[in-house]
């Protein structure tokens, strides 16, 4: 499965482990290199000296690539973005990612230092901005994904629309979870594929294990689209498992932000012991506590195509052998 992808990294699949906020680590994005995809840090809520760290443990662990995410919307960045962005070169990383704002005042400075840079679109025309802004790979991420949300549009329709306004190498994030998922991706015009949820649901992913069995268990119904985990992050969309949380809401005629049933709810703790408000943005890492299955638990509708838990490495290897198959031999089984 050669494709543009292969001309700015050298990956042997066109397999990306998306940044996945704090359920990222280093053993997680170092498997996924391991075995032949792009691995991934998010790094926008850690301290700057907590970012150099994260990314030197991992580039010491893997000779494979691992790409280094930052959001960009200053509703929820800790820093300045070019402090963060110079902490992150500085630690040597050779991909950028960039989300959920203009990547256009970053771009050289990730140029300059050696590096590649990726930006998460979600419509063509930001596509072609990325792109004559000098972004050498777009991402285009459909509104079906887990996590924060930056499209109105499905992944299936808006992927040969990017692929169409851009002559960059485009990767398709958001609804994929299995090879079919990949092929069809792939056969959209998409150089490669970025998954979330499904990487949520492996053993290398800094989660509490209630949050990963419940990616497993839920069907593609089971999440919403909603504004509601907005502390922290005010104002920007989001796709989460349907839990208690959202249920209550939902019953109390879903109030705007202020009137929320249990405002100010504490329903646990992060592994520092920070307590965690109901409505706070925080997703349940490894070592929180209390009522974990309250919080903002991200996924997409993949989580219905997400069957398991996996070692990363495995599963980067069966999407691969799963996307072969498919491509050869349409309607194949998974
Ligand atoms: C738990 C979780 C955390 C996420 N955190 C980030 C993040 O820090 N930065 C970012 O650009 N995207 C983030 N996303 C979005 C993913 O990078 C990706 O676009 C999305 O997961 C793709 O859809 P999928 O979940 O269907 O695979 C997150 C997604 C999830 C599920």
């Amino acid at each position: 499965m050669r494709t543009a992808l292969h001309d700015v990294l050298d990956v042997d699949h066109p397999i990306v482990q998306a940044p996945i906020g704090s359920a990222t680590r280093p053993g997680l994005a170092a498997a996924v290199a391991d075995d032949g995809g792009l691995g991934h840090l998010a790094v926008t809520w850690r301290s700057l000296d907590g970012t150099r760290e994260v990314i030197a443990e991992t580039l010491g662990t893997t000779d494979g690539p691992v790409a280094v995410n930052l959001a960009l919307d200053d509703r929820t960045t800790h820093h300045p973005t070019g402090e963060h962005l110079d902490a992150v070169l500085d630690a040597g990383a050779e991909f950028v990612s960039l989300s959920f704002g203009d990547p256009t005042p970053y771009v050289d400075r990730v140029h300059d230092a050696g590096a590649t840079v990726f930006a998460t679109v979600g419509t063509a025309e930001e596509a072609r901005e990325a792109a004559a802004a000098g972004v050498d790979v777009v991402v285009a991420q459909g509104w079906e994904a887990g996590g924060h949300l930056q499209s109105e549009v499905a992944t299936m329709p808006l992927v040969p629309r990017v692929v169409d306004a851009v002559d960059v190498p485009v990767v398709a994030a958001g609804g994929i979870a299995d090879g079919r998922g990949v092929a069809a991706a792939l056969a959209l015009g998409a150089d490669g594929t970025w998954l979330g949820t499904r990487f949520v649901a492996t053993e290398e992913a800094n989660v509490v294990d209630d949050y990963r069995q419940r990616v497993v268990a839920a069907g593609a119904t089971d999440t919403v689209r909603t504004d509601l985990f907005d502390e922290g992050w005010p104002g920007r969309e989001h796709r989460v498992l349907e839990n208690s949380t959202v249920e209550t809401w939902d019953a109390a005629g879903r109030p705007p932000s202020g009137e929320r049933p249990g405002e100010d709810d504490v329903v646990g703790a992060s592994p520092d012991g920070y307590p965690v408000e109901r409505y706070g943005d925080d997703l349940p890492v490894a070592g929180a506590t209390g009522d974990t299955e309250a919080w903002a638990q991200y996924a997409g509708q993949s989580a219905g195509v997400t069957e398991d838990v996996r070692p990363a490495g495995e599963v980067v290897r069966e999407l691969v052998a799963t996307a072969e198959r498919a491509l050869e031999r349409p309607g194949a089984d998974a």
